[in-house]
């Protein structure tokens, strides 16, 4: 046994090994459990009697057959085939094979009671270049895998872009492109309306604060482009693709009901000075509100210092008109809390952030912070008029595998523990008011965590990649009785 001290120690030295370039670790305040925060009450825990269980993945993560039935190329196809762009060269090529294998998974939600399953569809498999013609056969493993789902009793909930952006249309300047934010709209109508009698819950993007902030200013995911200015351009346009998309989705399939899944993690001064505070807010505009506030209100939260850098963004006259929707539904994937200090010299947001030690680390370098999910979720609902929420993602990194003496086992004790504090947190969430409808766990599978490759193990289920067998961890085993009973002391 290793005590808690040891435990971190060691979780922040795996930590420091992964490219985590925009963390660094502050050393911890007092323990705020002492400073009035409710201890975390699991057998307390209560969820509304229709309560949505399930679990997310994402298309390039576990799907593989990369270039099979006229798929096109992706920006992480292009990426990932590049020397020295993620851990050990790893790739998506085959990553689970759930492109041939989704039954089987399917079986798995199904075995743990699932009542939801988040998955993506990859705009590749459906325009291999970005715009144009339709490839049938792409649309067809879409038709086949909602039809799966449904026939398993499985709500399907698609999410419309998770990252894999045509290379053809990087080509063409990619996400800082303006035209795209039409092609997108005319893809998302294209998967709407062929999919649209059957999904009815949507997301359009996922994390459009990491996809154009790691892929075009910090460069450590696909397009791997380093430059803020291409990262404000890239974040305006994809706004204004939530929107067109939006209007394109509702009028192929009526009874869409369509949000976004956000990363949203909250932020903390870390001192008490005004600068710090006003810093604090500047990041929660811009990493967790972005293009909320946009598709909610019509206009950019406040998370600039001085004259908004709209010129810069390419923002015009009318774009707030294509920005603002209604959103049925906000998603929320949380992961881990942030404490943030003004940094003057740190660009037109000016804030630096670092992520605590106070809790334990993950494999992913990750504090877990399960209060995080409660404070964001809080103050979501509070700031937005109590929306619909659903979290669309929660979960964590650890390498446990099957026991050599007893390979259909897999002991994963802090697994179980991260998910039941979370979900009691939640829960505490809905009691204090927050609309929150549902739940997925990320993810059903081990799978392809981007840059950082299989080096990574998120899902409940393991996965050998070496002859891609599935293996049900503890972990599973015991989200499925969750799912089962609607409460967490199983
Ligand atoms: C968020 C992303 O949506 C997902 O693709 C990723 O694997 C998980 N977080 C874990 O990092």
């Amino acid at each position: 046994m290793i005590n808690r001290r040891q435990f971190i120690s060691r979780s922040v030295a795996l930590a420091a090994a992964a490219p985590l370039s925009r963390y660094t670790f502050a050393s911890a305040p007092p323990l705020l459990q002492e400073n009035g925060i409710p201890p975390v009450d699991v057998s307390g825990a209560r969820f509304p009697a229709n309560f949505i269980w399930g679990t997310a993945t994402a298309s390039y993560q576990v799907e593989g057959a990369w270039k099979e039935d006229g798929k096109g190329e992706s920006i992480w196809d292009r990426f990932s085939h590049t020397v020295g762009k993620t851990k050990g060269g790893d790739t998506g090529d085959v990553a689970c094979d759930s492109y041939h294998r989704y039954k089987e998974d399917i079986a798995i939600m199904k075995q743990l009671n699932q009542k939801s399953c988040r998955f993506s569809v990859a705009w590749t498999r459906i325009q291999p270049t970005g715009t144009g013609a339709i490839n049938q056969k792409g649309l067809d493993f879409y038709n086949r895998y909602v039809d799966a789902l449904m026939e398993a009793g499985i709500r399907p909930m698609c999410t419309v872009f998770h990252w894999d952006l045509p290379q053809t249309l990087e080509d063409q300047g990619g996400w800082p492109n303006r035209d795209l934010y039409k092609y997108f709209a005319d893809y998302a109508g294209i998967v709407a309306k062929t999919l649209g009698d059957r999904v009815t819950t949507w997301a359009i993007f996922n994390e459009p604060w990491v996809f154009t902030f790691l892929g075009y200013s910090d460069g450590i995911h696909a397009p791997g482009k380093k430059d803020p200015k291409l990262f404000l351009k890239a974040a305006h346009t994809v706004n204004l693709a939530q929107g067109e998309a939006f209007r394109a989705m509702k009028a192929a399939s009526a009874k869409a009901k369509i949000g976004s899944a956000y990363s949203m993690s909250p932020g903390f001064p870390a001192t008490d000075s005004e600068a710090d505070k006003a810093a604090a807010e500047r990041y929660h505009a811009l990493n967790n509100v972005f293009f909320l506030n946009t598709a909610l209100r019509g206009e950019y939260p406040k998370a600039f210092v001085g004259e908004p850098p709209y010129g810069i963004m390419g923002v015009q006259p009318g774009d707030d008109k294509i920005m603002q929707v209604p959103l049925d539904w906000v998603g929320i994937n949380y992961y881990n809390r942030h404490f943030i200090s003004n940094a003057p010299s740190a660009g037109h947001y000016q804030y630096h952030d670092v992520m605590p030690d106070q809790g334990p680390i993950t494999y992913m370098g990750w504090e877990v912070w399960p209060r995080g999910l409660y404070d964001i979720v809080t103050r979501i609902s509070k700031e937005y008029n109590r929306p619909i929420i659903e979290i669309t993602e929660n979960g964590c990194s650890y390498s446990d595998g099957p026991l050599p003496e007893n390979p259909s086992k897999v002991p994963d004790p802090r697994r179980t523990e991260y998910y039941r504090e979370h979900l009691a947190e939640l829960a505490r969430a809905i009691r204090d008011g927050a609309d929150v409808r549902g739940y997925h766990a990320w993810s059903l599978l081990d799978n392809y965590e981007w840059a950082e490759g299989y080096s990574q193990r998120f899902g409940l289920v393991y996965v050998d990649y070496r002859d891609l067998k599935r293996t049900i961890k503890d972990s599973g085993y015991w989200y499925g009785r969750v799912a089962a009973a609607n409460r967490l002391d199983v």
